[in-house]
């Protein structure tokens, strides 16, 4: 089929590389040219494990295409994918600029029959908008013949940073939101090759579904942030705790890891939009509220922690391992780490930070006093404490010996329970996980 896909961020790249490595001919759209130009030459315009690889490939089977001119590629599309942000708005609601502005260059320029996708993470009633502000461009220009043979339909992504080309292949589900069982046919026909069940539903339950599956991971992770918080007060472990917990079918094991609890470019935005949504239509959502609360709470308490542990925090000299807002990403969105770092330079403290993805994003967004340097080693020399802000799996791989001699007090902060199995106190470490 022939796809436009508008906005080349996490979820329109991948599902564009996807759709194309399915044997689709995708055209991928973006109004920054910057972007589109890297692109062109084979550079992702973020880390993700495999996309370069798959770019390259794509490029070379002619598959896909960049380019800003929308117009252009509208004379094929038979499919005409969103995936713009939605970033928060002033009172947490999502932000639906960009995707009017595309849906408006989508009626000015669609001239054949086509569906429209709607894949950005939207609350519930966007696509029914979405669809008369493009039938109403239509209209204003002469075409009303045209505007009722455009349809849409709401195919939330649920493809997770750091997995995202994994996830999109091998998802839990394909959710499809349409009026009509031909629309159905036609999208589940684009998914083929992809695993996952695919579940027909309406386009308010499919947006829904999107919110509701945010939230709901967002509320097991505060939860078991919540169970930390208790377990260390009470003598209990929060690993055990978890590891009991999850192999309760009715719970499962994931996203109960405690720690410094979530961030990123979707949890924090969508837990707000769905709860500001909620409050539009007159339900105060309250559960979202504390899950939100106890979220903010959980830096805090960590912050504390070190704070209280080094007494004065002016002139200590601190490691930091980790920037991105998770590990396999140079994502530093609403990162716990990237907070952190600037709460701690705030009180004083000297900070020399690592992070094997993040630091060229961090560093346009951290003070200049900040040292970056280029191993974990290098981060931990002299310093009085070290912080783990990112679940970096390599940070494991350090040699112990050489890190306890680079450091001058061995204290260890681990916002991550990283290292929480290693027994480091056998090694002269004083160990402080989240919850243990
Ligand atoms: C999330 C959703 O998982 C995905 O389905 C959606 O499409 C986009 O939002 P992502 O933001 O990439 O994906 O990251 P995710 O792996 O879900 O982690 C989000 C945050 O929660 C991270 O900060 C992570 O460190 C934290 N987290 C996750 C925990 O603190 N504990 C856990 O057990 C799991």
């Amino acid at each position: 089929m022939n796809i436009v896909i508008i906005g080349t961020g996490y979820v329109g790249l991948v599902s564009g590389l996807g759709l194309a490595k399915l044997g689709h001919r995708v055209a991928c759209v973006d109004t920054d040219e910057s972007k589109i130009q890297r692109l062109d030459m084979g550079e992702p315009p973020f880390f993700e494990p495999g996309l370069s690889e798959l770019l390259h490939d794509m490029q070379n089977t002619g598959h896909v295409v960049f380019t800003s001119n929308i117009a252009e590629v509208l004379a094929d599309a038979e499919i005409i994918i969103l995936a713009v942000g939605t970033p928060p708005g002033r009172n947490g609601e999502a932000d639906l600029s960009y995707l009017f502005t595309a849906a408006e260059s989508i009626g000015q320029n669609l001239e054949h029959e086509a569906i429209v996708v709607v894949k950005s993470t939207v609350p519930v009633g966007t696509n029914r908008q979405v669809i008369d502000r493009i039938r109403s461009v239509m209209k204003e220009r002469g075409r009303d013949d045209l505007s009722p043979l455009v349809q849409i339909a709401s195919v939330p992504e649920f493809l997770r940073e750091g997995s995202a080309l994994q996830d999109f292949m091998n998802p839990d589900r394909v959710v499809i939101g349409c009026d009509d069982e031909i629309i159905f046919m036609i999208l589940d026909r684009l998914h083929d090759g992809i695993n996952g069940p695919r579940l027909m539903m309406s386009v308010e339950s499919a947006e829904l579904s999107k919110y509701a599956a945010n939230a709901f991971l967002a509320t097991k992770i505060s939860f078991i942030n919540e169970i930390a918080n208790i377990a260390e007060r009470t003598g209990g472990n929060v690993l055990d705790v978890a590891k009991s917990i999850g192999l309760d079918k009715r719970i499962g094991p994931h996203f109960l890891k405690a720690g410094l609890g979530y961030g990123g470019s979707c949890f924090p935005k969508d837990v707000s939009a769905l709860r500001q949504l909620a409050g539009v239509k007159g339900y105060d959502f309250k559960l979202l509220s504390a899950v939100i609360e106890a979220n903010n709470r959980q830096r805090e308490n960590f912050f504390k922690k070190v704070e209280s542990n080094l007494v004065n925090l002016k002139g200590r000299k601190l490691a930091v391992w980790g920037l991105a807002f998770k590990n396999n990403t140079d994502d530093i969105r609403d990162s716990a780490a990237i907070d952190l770092v600037q709460r701690l330079y705030a009180r004083g403290a000297e900070l020399v930070v690592y992070d094997p993805e993040a630091m060229a994003n961090a560093r346009r967004v951290l003070p200049d006093g900040i040292e970056f340097v280029a191993t974990p080693i290098d981060a931990a020399r002299g310093a009085e404490a070290l912080l783990i802000l990112t679940e970096w799996p390599e940070f494991r791989g350090v040699s112990w010996p050489t890190l306890l001699d680079s450091m001058v007090e061995p204290k260890i902060f681990d916002g991550r329970n990283l290292l929480a199995d290693l027994d480091l106190a056998k090694w002269g470490f004083e160990y402080h996980g989240v919850g243990i």
